[in-house]
């Protein structure tokens, strides 16, 4: 497990975890520039999806990408933390690896979920992150190496100070 800055479309990790909305039809920050750059066949294999709940994910080829799969999590919407917002971020962490493992996926990177326009701080959300992955890996054998991409240096100093202390 280990953080580095940049853009996640660039990777040649296996998987990486687009932060989708429930319709899985696209939109704005990472997931338009996952849709650029995988090209219209994302947004054709998307609308056979059906859209997707709050906390849950799917699966689609990464069509031109480096990364074989994209894995479309849906996180939370921030509004206060008392609306399960924590078990909903989980959640999509927890799906979105299964989902790697299911589809044999040996190297997986997530971008900071729900933490741009769904608006959830994110050092709580970074905690989140890593204890999921960590709690997955204690118990899953086939658990996919993970790469916490951050777009902004600060979402990267973040990550670091908790993966520090978490030793
Ligand atoms: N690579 C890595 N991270 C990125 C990239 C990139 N190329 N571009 C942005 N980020 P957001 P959300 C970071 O808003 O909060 C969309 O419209 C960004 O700096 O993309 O889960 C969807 O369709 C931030 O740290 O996702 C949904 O409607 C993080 O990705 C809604 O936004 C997440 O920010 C989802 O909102």
């Amino acid at each position: 497990m280990k953080a580095i800055q940049g853009d996640i479309t660039a990777l040649r990790t296996d998987a990486i975890v687009n932060a989708a909305n429930r319709a899985l039809l696209g939109g704005g920050g990472v997931d338009g520039a996952i849709h650029r750059a995988a090209g219209p066949e994302l947004l054709e294999a998307c609308r056979k999806l059906g859209g997707c709940e709050t906390g849950d994910a799917k699966i689609t080829p990464g069509f031109r990408l480096h990364a074989k799969w994209v894995i479309h999590a849906v996180g939370p919407v921030w509004s206060g933390g008392n609306k399960g917002e924590p078990d909903l971020l989980a959640s999509c962490y927890r799906r979105s690896l299964e989902l790697a493992v299911e589809h044999g996926a040996r190297s997986i990177a997530f971008p900071c979920i729900s933490t741009g326009v769904y608006g959830y701080p994110v050092e709580p959300a970074a905690r989140i992150a890593i204890d999921t992955v960590a709690r997955f890996a204690d118990r899953v054998a086939a658990a996919p190496e993970t790469i916490f991409c951050c777009f902004s240096q600060h979402d990267l100093t973040v990550y670091e100070q908790i993966l520090r202390k978490n030793g």
